[in-house]
């Protein structure tokens, strides 16, 4: 897709408008509830975000980057400046999806105030249209107070991975009917307070199935149901980057594999003296 640059009558500044496509709306979004199911990847670099964003309405740009790229044992560590580097690098590679940024633990949870701090930055220093924020009940205020306040929030039950420490673990939620009555409030909770999506990860599938007809916001699964009003994975899971990956995901390709393949050709071509050859070294101009 070829990207021109003109003038945006809009905003009266000079954007590159890529043409045919427009990029997606919070409100557009918002309408897909029960109609075609709504495509979320994750991304974390400009290159990526090229790659995936023609076929995506929501690229995320996830806190999964602390073990993702930063090879970090869970997301506890990630920060807002390293949320606010790769926000603004897939906003930079894309035209079309609605990006989200992942709000990083530490950043929101104290107050709406901390919450309104960090995601106001995020919005400026990334040029994304939206934060995802993890937690029910306990945040549903703190949701409120973003939405009405012009920041778009997608909220995140069920496996909420910032609470690994509480939770102690990666397993699926909701297997007991007190945790499952608990999820459900909290998804009733955060669509009550105004996210215009919610992520519903690790969940049992009748419970994620529950929470889809329940709310009015659009349900993005992830290890949840095939009934929710999206999906969403991991990009470097669904490719095969990792040796390991959870249940649900379904790897549509084996990249680690060919990676490590075409790095072994090149340093078998580098120590046989096979690469470079003529066609990849500079000579005089005839
Ligand atoms: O951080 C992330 O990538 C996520 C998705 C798994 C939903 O939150």
């Amino acid at each position: 897709m070829s990207v021109t640059h003109s003038l945006d009558t809009a905003t009266s500044r000079a954007n590159p408008v890529p043409s045919p496509m427009k990029r997606l709306t919070v409100p557009k979004l918002k309408a897909m509830k029960g109609g075609d199911p709504i495509v979320m990847l994750t991304a974390y670099t400009a290159r990526w975000a090229q790659l995936l964003d023609p076929h995506c309405d929501i690229l995320l740009v996830g806190d999964s980057l602390g073990q993702v790229i930063y090879g970090l044992p869970s997301t506890v560590p990630v920060t807002l400046e390293m949320m606010c580097a790769h926000g603004a690098a897939v906003v930079r590679g894309s035209w079309h999806a609605v990006v989200a940024v992942d709000m990083p633990f530490g950043a929101y949870e104290a107050s709406p105030q901390q919450a309104f701090a960090s995601a106001s930055r995020i919005l400026k220093e990334t040029g994304a249209a939206a934060v995802k924020l993890e937690g029910g009940e306990a945040m549903a205020p703190t949701i409120e107070f973003l939405t009405h306040r012009g920041i778009p929030v997608i909220g995140h039950v069920g496996l909420t991975p910032q609470a690994v420490n509480i939770l102690g673990g990666y397993g699926a939620r909701g297997r007991e009917d007190q945790e499952a009555n608990k999820i459900l409030a909290d998804a009733r909770a955060v669509d009550h307070a105004g996210a215009f999506c919610i992520v519903v990860e690790g969940v049992l599938e009748g419970l994620a199935n529950a929470i889809t007809r329940e709310v009015a916001a659009p349900v993005i699964g992830i290890g949840a149901s095939a009934e929710c009003d999206g999906q969403v994975l991991v990009i470097d899971d669904m490719l095969g980057m990792f040796e390991r990956t959870p249940r649900f995901v379904k790897r549509y390709d084996d990249l680690a594999a060919r990676i490590g393949e075409a790095a072994r050709a090149y340093a078998e071509e580098v120590r046989s003296r096979s690469f470079p050859t003529a066609d990849q070294t500079y000579r005089p101009k005839a």
